[in-house]
């Protein structure tokens, strides 16, 4: 199966009528600080309170004609609360396996849509390896966080809107974990609009993609360190990789004082709670760089799950 734009429009009309088409919010505020024209594409306020029911909803529904045990994941999450989603959207059973330091409010998420959760490990490694031995054991459909066909052209939907929503667009900013989201947003625009630029963002301390590109192989970090914890994989994955090198014109970093201080503006000024892996893509236009300047920009806000105490020790209010 080949990521492509076909595929991507086929997810499209496969859960375009479940998920929102989120706002594309324009805002005067924000263009001013950040010299640009910008727009943000609200995924904090998707089903789930992110992005990942579009990939999450495509692979299940997939699964849901061949798997009547059910499907299982290991995730930072906003994927598995996604997967959990999903599952109960198909009458089907959801196991997830979520890090020991996974938030309470995710954690109960997940369970509230019915799921099984297992806390397991710490690194994105552990659970997913964890996550394929449950499947293996139960026979159930292990529904990857970012590394599927599938998943990559259900995040590609969310392409076709900042296009359809925003025509005009120039660049397209887009957070990366393990590259799920860039790889099918990157496929979509770039087949239907090659001349828009799409840039990605990591957090200082988990650039897998920017370490990647600079030594031209599939770069695996020891370790990772930011409060972004959906962007902290320690590597794209086979079928990332390569779909952003093709795809994606520019690879920056964020350090997390940069990513606070976006979280911050985007709550007060714009009223959007964004979690830090969400307010990646703004925290990078707040620099002002060059290759915004003067530009139609959109920004993906990517996710908004975060519980108050979390949200008031990162933005300094506790
Ligand atoms: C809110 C949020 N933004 C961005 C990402 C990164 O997505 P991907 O792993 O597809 O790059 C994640 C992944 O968990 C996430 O939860």
């Amino acid at each position: 199966m080949t990521v492509d734009l076909p595929l991507i429009q086929e997810a499209y009309q496969r859960i375009g009528p479940v998920v929102h088409k989120t706002p594309m919010l324009h805002t005067q505020q924000l263009s001013q600080m950040t010299d640009c024209d910008l727009t943000l594409k609200a995924e904090n306020l998707q089903i789930t309170g992110s992005f990942k029911i579009r990939g999450a909803l495509n692979k299940v529904a997939w699964a849901a004609q061949s798997s009547p045990a059910g499907v299982v994941t290991g995730s930072s999450g906003n994927h598995g609360q996604a997967v959990a989603w999903a599952a109960r959207h198909f009458h089907l059973q959801a196991y997830i396996v979520v890090p020991t330091t996974a938030s309470a409010a995710k954690i109960e998420a997940a369970q509230s849509y019915g799921a099984r959760v297992e806390q397991y490990g710490t690194t994105s490694r552990d659970r997913l390896e964890r996550a394929q031995t449950v499947a293996q054991e139960l026979s159930m459909t292990f529904v990857a966080p970012y590394d599927d066909p599938l998943v990559i052209a259900g995040q590609g939907t969310a392409g076709l809107e900042i296009l359809e929503q925003r025509p005009d667009v120039q660049v397209v900013l887009v957070p990366i974990g393990g590259g799920g989201l860039i790889s099918g947003i990157a496929t979509a625009i770039k087949s239907l609009r090659p001349d828009i630029r799409v840039i990605g963002v990591e957090p200082l301390g988990a650039p897998k993609a920017f370490q990647s590109r600079r030594q031209h192989r599939l770069v695996v970090l020891p370790e990772t360190d930011t409060i972004a914890d959906g962007l902290k994989s320690l590597a794209l994955g086979d079928l990332t990789y390569p779909i952003i090198e093709r795809r994606v014109d520019d690879l920056v970093t964020v350090d997390d004082d940069e990513i606070r201080h976006a979280m911050e503006l985007l709550l007060s000024r714009q009223k959007i709670l964004a979690e830090p892996s969400g307010a990646a893509t703004l925290a990078y236009a707040l620099r002002r760089p060059e290759q915004l300047r003067g530009r139609k920009v959109a920004a993906v806000i990517s996710g908004g799950n975060m519980d108050l105490p979390s949200l008031c020790r990162i933005i300094g209010m506790a």
